[in-house]
């Protein structure tokens, strides 16, 4: 069958007049209507002219509940009041400074005083940024050269860690250690020479990987629950592992918190008693402004004291904009906000979980706290081999067919909830989802 003569594709032809004409202009100027690769989509992208709350509107005038929320990034939703404020305040006082502003020391105290393993910190413009700055402090820490990281981990678009994402083992292969497959090209070569991949919630492949690579090994780098890669929470035991391993063969062990954060206070890796050398974040930190951060104990932050070899840089690193609005995103984001939006995403996965099972769909649900991932595939969600196995026309029909009915999540289908959300829009989600499911029946899809 041809997704082109389904429901949900012709109804988003329908619905989406404008934003196809905008597409076919941007197009012209912009290399497939936007610069950011992960916002396309067959058979476009629906364009936003606002948002506001849990909501966003098109350029048609459709109005989506945001379950998108910039690829998790907005804990708050849109324009939260408390945020706006604090950016008002900043806005008269001026964007960017030529001398460091006062305002970064507020958002890293913060930050210090919730993430133990994070006893100081620098910032800079996103996530990419921040992973690529404690790559480059492993390396100077340790006098290594390469890195670990898992399969399936996404790790924002500098050049070491744009491998190994795709194109992995299927899951039965025995596999536990590979050379990566780059992701996208242009790479450098030493990007894939340089790397060693691994098997995500796999104790043994750690151990394999350590014992082929490990004096070589500057760093491994690890989601706690991996975002892009499918939401998949990591084993208690695979974490211990990982660290028990990385801290034995003197190997810098990295969290990367840029997604996951928003799961408890102090971030996963406190939820998993994870004690990590260094932790990188962005998204929710920021209040809705480009942003990225590198934490980690003062012994190894040390590289980036004036007298130390590792430069962390950026013309807007630490603008006061981000640093007002982070600190005052990252207040509201307190214990009990989260509790409060992490028994929402149980009320979401139980829903969803619900519909499928009434419908007996060969699909699944993963996640953990405020993040939800639908995955059409029966294979057991243990790792990215997994989400591999998903059939990709399903999921394009299911989120399309989502969007015409007012609901947005990622186009790869990754949910995050905010603040401002109740119950109630947590089951127009999930009424969205059986609607969809019972259209896609009718046609046949499944
Ligand atoms: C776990 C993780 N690390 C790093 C990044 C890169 O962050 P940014 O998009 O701000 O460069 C992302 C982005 O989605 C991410 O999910």
């Amino acid at each position: 069958m041809n997704v082109e003569h389904s429901t949900p594709w012709r109804t988003y032809l329908a619905q989406n007049p404008r934003s196809r004409a905008h597409a076919a202009r941007a197009g012209q100027y912009v290399p497939a209507g936007t610069s950011r690769s992960l916002l396309r989509h067959p058979p476009f992208p629906f364009y936003v002219d606002r948002a506001q709350g849990i909501r966003s509107v098109d350029l048609d005038g459709n109005e989506r509940l945001d379950f998108h929320n910039n690829y998790t990034a907005l804990a708050h939703g849109h324009g939260h009041p408390q945020v706006m404020a604090a950016v008002e305040r900043q806005l008269a006082r001026g964007t960017t400074y030529s001398a460091p502003g006062a305002q970064e020391f507020a958002l890293a105290e913060h930050l210090c005083a919730r993430i133990a393993s994070v006893e100081q910190v620098v910032f800079n413009n996103s996530g990419t940024e921040a992973v690529m700055v404690a790559l480059r402090i492993a390396r100077a820490v340790t006098g290594r050269n390469r890195i670990a990281k898992f399969e399936g981990g996404y790790h924002g678009s500098t050049d070491f860690v744009m491998v190994g994402g795709h194109g992995l083992p299927a899951p039965n292969d025995p596999v536990r250690v590979t050379t990566p497959h780059a992701d996208v090209g242009g790479l450098p070569a030493a990007a894939t020479e340089d790397v060693v991949l691994v098997r995500f919630n796999d104790p043994e492949a750690v151990r394999e990987a350590v014992a082929r690579f490990g004096p070589d090994l500057a760093a491994f780098i690890v989601e706690p629950i991996q975002g892009a890669g499918g939401v998949i929470p990591a084993t208690p035991e695979f974490l211990r592992v990982l660290r028990e391993e990385t801290r034995r063969a003197g190997i810098l062990l990295i969290c990367d918190e840029v997604v996951t954060l928003r799961h408890a206070v102090g971030g996963a890796q406190g939820y998993y008693g994870l004690d990590p050398d260094l932790t990188t974040m962005a998204k929710i930190i920021g209040g809705g402004f480009p942003v990225g951060a590198v934490g980690g104990r003062r012994a190894v932050m040390r590289c980036l004291e004036a007298d130390g070899p590792v430069a962390n840089l950026g013309t807007f690193s630490a603008n006061p904009m981000t640093m007002a609005a982070g600190l005052a995103a990252m207040e509201l984001l307190d214990e009990a906000a989260i509790a409060r939006l992490n028994a929402l995403g149980e009320r979401a996965r139980d829903g969803l979980r619900q519909v499928i099972a009434s419908h007996d769909l060969p699909a699944q649900v993963a996640g953990a706290g405020s993040l939800f991932q639908v995955h059409w595939t029966r294979a057991p969600l243990t790792d990215a081999r997994a989400v591999e196995t998903a059939d990709a026309t399903l999921n394009l029909l299911t989120f399309l067919g989502l969007c015409n009915r007012g609901v947005q999540l990622s186009m790869r289908g990754i949910g995050a909830l905010s603040t401002p959300m109740g119950e109630e829009d947590v089951d127009a989600l999930v009424a969205a989802f059986d609607d969809t499911i019972k259209e896609l029946r009718a046609d046949g899809w499944c």
